[in-house]
């Protein structure tokens, strides 16, 4: 009788015993499919789709649009304005020049040429524009009121004479407050390293 009391014993013990064990390798199965997961979510987020935007008025914007669309393998797309500026428009020494008179008018909006509904399409948009007068230009305001871009994330860039780009970036932040504006940096004559590095935040 006691010998059957002593099985019975050893039976519960491993019984117990086979439980633990199998409680605890579907926690560990359950642990390793959360990190699985986790790391598709990391990697969807680094690996959605990419575009450049950008304004350029004389070429130092676009030529960093470039880098940054070659860094990240990124589509590209020039927001063209609809009338060109020309030099004189550009000569900001001249009180009454176009762009001047558009940087003193909060209502100014000077209308794009080109269809840029695709860009409304990008998980991460690298917006870049040069500073005009400490903000962007007004052609920016125009491209981010006419297309929704507000399930994107934005990363702002610009090319300056020497302006930063924190007034740009706190006005572009307070005027859109609805937009996912990440950051910005100014890019003036950045090397392939420096590219990489915004990129890569
Ligand atoms: C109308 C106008 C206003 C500008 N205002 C500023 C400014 O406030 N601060 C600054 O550092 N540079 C200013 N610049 C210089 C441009 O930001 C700089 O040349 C920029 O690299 C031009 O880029 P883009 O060639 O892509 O147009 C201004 C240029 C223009 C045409």
């Amino acid at each position: 009788m006691f010998g059957n009391l002593e099985n019975m014993k050893k039976l519960s013990f491993l019984a117990i015993a086979v439980f633990i064990i199998a409680m605890l390798t579907a926690c560990s199965s359950s642990s390793k499919d959360l990190d699985t997961q986790k790391s598709n979510e990391k990697q969807s987020e680094t690996s959605g789709k990419i575009a450049v935007v950008y304004f350029s008025g004389t070429g130092n914007t676009k030529v960093i649009a470039e880098m940054i669309a070659k860094e990240t393998n990124a589509d590209i797309f020039e927001i063209v304005p609809k009338q060109a500026y020309t030099d004189a428009d550009l000569n900001y020494n001249d009180d009454n020049c176009r762009a001047n008179k558009e940087q003193n008018d909060d209502a100014a909006r000077p209308q794009i040429s080109n269809d840029l509904s695709a860009t409304t399409e990008y998980d991460v948009i690298y917006l870049g524009h040069p500073i005009w007068w400490g903000t962007v230009p007004r052609i920016i305001q125009t491209y981010l009121e006419k297309y929704d871009l507000s399930d994107a994330t934005i990363h702002t860039f610009c090319t300056s004479g020497s302006s930063s780009i924190d007034k740009s970036l706190s006005d572009l932040k307070g005027w859109y407050p609805k937009l996912n504006i990440i950051d910005g940096k100014r890019l003036n004559g950045a090397t392939e390293s420096d590219i990489k590095d915004f990129c890569s935040r």
